[in-house]
């Protein structure tokens, strides 16, 4: 079991329109006295209306990218500055989908992670190997490149956490085995450490990867694990609850 606080996040991906607030409401009302920490990364469109309606809740609500600069000309991009002046607290950056989708690079996904904390937002910073290098041998050498050429100095505890995504287990209903899983996050532990000493054992680590209420039990006691990622299974707050209530 976890050592920290565990931490439980729901990303909606591209879903969710005004109708989807009510899956908040239903969250904020499930999560009175949970045992882990709580958040949900609804599209931009929706981040302002859902601090809304998680205000005063220990509900916390977060943009699933950002840009690199503060404003300017990108049409189309959001800021980190934006996500906080619309009340969001988290930013997730380098998810595989936008790794994928935009081409972007570990590079960029550092410099995403320093436009969270310029804004004062807790990044939540995605790595995971394709399937293609898991069957090449490749996972653990793939995840200690990412994390080499994206994780920016001054990480900590108080500032990132990291999440693991197998890529070939995201929106599949595959899960890495609980070997697999446990290896994946020791690594990453051992590697955070190396890097940034003892306090590093306080950054959370959280699998992603069709996490569902069926096998969160399984999953969110291993070593090294403090919570879950979860795309699929966030978008109904039933679903969701059921997760959440198998942490701790
Ligand atoms: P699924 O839970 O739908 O597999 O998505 C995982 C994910 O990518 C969360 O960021």
């Amino acid at each position: 079991m976890s050592t920290v606080r565990q931490f439980v996040v729901g990303n909606w991906k591209m879903n969710g329109t005004r109708a989807s607030l009510a899956e908040i409401d239903a969250v904020r009302s499930g999560i009175g006295g949970v045992a882990c920490d709580v958040g949900i990364c609804p599209p931009a469109t929706l981040i302002a209306a859902a601090t809304e309606r998680a205000r005063g809740a220990a509900l916390m609500i977060g943009g699933q990218d950002c840009h690199t600069a503060a404003g300017g000309a990108h049409t189309g991009d959001v800021s980190a500055e934006m996500i906080a002046d619309a009340g969001g607290t988290l930013v997730v950056v380098g998810h595989s989908e936008r790794r994928t989708d935009h081409d972007e690079d570990d590079a960029l996904v550092r410099a995403k992670a320093e436009a969270g904390w310029r804004a004062g937002l807790l990044v939540i910073l995605c790595i995971g190997e394709t399937e293609a290098q898991r069957r090449a041998g490749e996972t653990l050498a793939v995840l200690s490149s990412q994390l080499e050429g994206s994780v920016p100095d001054g990480s900590s505890a108080e500032n990132l956490v990291v999440a693991y995504e197998p890529v070939w287990a995201i929106g599949t209903g595959l899960t890495a085995s609980n070997d697999d899983i446990r290896e994946a996050h020791a690594h990453i532990r051992t590697e955070l450490v190396a890097r940034f000493g003892e306090a590093a054992a306080g950054i959370r680590l959280l699998y992603g990867g069709s996490v569902k209420p069926g096998n969160a039990g399984e999953i969110l006691p291993l070593a090294n694990v403090d919570g879950a990622l979860v795309g699929g299974a966030s978008l109904k707050a039933a679903d969701f609850l059921g997760i959440i209530a198998a942490a701790g």
